[in-house]
C-alpha cells in the first residue's frame, strides 16, 4: 500500500482554521488517500516545526497568521507573487527545499472569473478599502490583471501610501473621507477591511451613484451591508467566500497531485464548518 500524502495548514493559533475542511472534503471527494492537519507552531518553534514536518515527508503546508512573512524567509525559494506581496500562504516541500508562494492574488482573482465572468479589471479603475495583507494581495492581482489605475483608501493614511509606493505609479491614495466620491468613479469596488465582519461595525459607504463591480473579502456574514446594498443597488456583487476556496486550489494541486473543482457542494460544506 502507498503512503498517504500528508499536508496541513500551520498558524497561531489554528483552531479557527477552515482549512482542513475544505481540503478534506476535496480528499474524499477524489478519493486520494491522504491528510491535512492543522499544525499549532509558536513562532519561535516555526523553523524547526517545518523542518520536522519535512523530515516527515509532508508535501508542504499552508501557513496562517502570524507566519505568512517569516515563511518567505525560510524558503531556499520564493515565487513573484509571494515576493511582490510580501508573504506567502502555501509552501510546497521538494526534495528538501522550500518553495514559498502566495495564492491570494490567484484566488482573489479566480472567484471573480467564476462569479462574475464579464467583468474585466482592465475596464477602468479600481477602489481597494483598507492596507492590510490581504490589501496587498488584491492590489497585486488587479494591476497584474491589467486595472489602468487602482485607488486606496485607509483608515490610517499612512499605511495606504506605504502600498502605493511599493506598488508604484499606478496606485494612488485616496483619503478615507472621500470615499464615497471616489466609488463613484471606479469599475471595481473591493472591501479588505475587516468591517461587516461578524461583531464588527458596518462599512459606512454610499454606493447610491456607483457603476462597479463589488466585491468583499469578508464572508462571515457571506451577505455584508456592502454586499446587501451594492444589490439593493443593482449592481454585480461577488461575496468573499469564493477567494477563500479559490486560494486553496493550486496548494492541493501542487501536494495531492490534482487540480480540485470550486463548486456548490464545497462552498456548502465549508460554510458549515
Ligand atoms: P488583513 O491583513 O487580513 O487585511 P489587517 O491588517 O488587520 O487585516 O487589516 C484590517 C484593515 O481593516 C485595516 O486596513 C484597518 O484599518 P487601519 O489600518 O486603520 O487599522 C481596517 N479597519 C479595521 N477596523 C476599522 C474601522 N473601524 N474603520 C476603518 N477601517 C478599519
Amino acid at each position: 500500500m502507498n503512503k498517504p500524502l500528508l499536508a496541513g495548514v500551520v498558524g497561531h493559533p489554528i483552531t479557527h482554521s477552515k482549512s482542513p475542511k475544505l481540503h478534506s472534503y476535496w480528499l474524499k471527494k477524489y478519493n486520494i488517500q491522504g491528510h491535512y492537519v492543522p499544525i499549532d507552531l509558536s513562532p519561535k518553534k516555526f523553523e524547526e516545526g517545518i523542518n520536522s514536518l519535512i523530515l516527515l515527508g509532508f508535501k508542504g503546508v499552508n501557513v496562517t497568521i502570524p507566519h505568512k512573512e517569516a515563511a518567505l524567509h525560510i524558503a531556499h525559494e520564493v515565487s513573484d507573487s509571494a515576493r511582490k506581496i510580501g508573504a506567502a500562504n502555501t509552501l510546497y516541500f521538494r526534495n528538501g527545499k522550500i518553495i514559498a508562494d502566495n495564492t491570494d492574488a490567484y484566488g482573489f482573482m479566480e472567484n471573480l472569473r467564476q462569479n462574475a465572468p464579464d467583468w474585466r479589471a482592465s475596464s477602468g479603475a479600481a477602489l481597494v478599502l483598507g492596507a492590510g495583507g490581504a490589501a496587498r494581495a488584491i492590489i497585486y492581482a488587479l494591476l497584474k490583471e491589467g486595472a489602468p489605475a487602482v485607488k486606496i483608501t485607509n483608515r490610517t493614511k499612512e499605511k495606504a501610501e506605504i502600498l502605493a509606493q511599493h506598488f508604484g505609479d499606478n496606485v494612488e491614495v485616496i483619503d478615507w473621507n472621500s470615499r464615497n466620491e471616489c466609488v463613484q468613479s471606479v469599475k471595481t469596488l473591493v472591501n479588505t477591511t475587516s468591517l461587516g465582519m461578524t461583531g464588527q461595525p458596518d462599512l459606512d459607504i454610499s454606493l447610491s451613484n456607483a457603476d462597479c463591480l463589488v466585491t468583499d473579502i469578508v464572508y462571515n456574514p457571506l451577505q455584508t451591508a456592502l454586499f446587501k446594498q451594492a444589490k439593493d443597488n443593482g449592481l454585480m456583487t461577488v461575496d468573499g467566500l469564493g477567494m477563500l476556496l479559490h486560494q486553496a486550489v493550486p496548494g492541493f494541486q501542487g501536494w495531492f497531485g490534482h487540480k480540485p473543482e470550486v463548486d456548490a457542494a464545497l462552498r456548502k460544506t465549508v460554510l458549515e464548518a
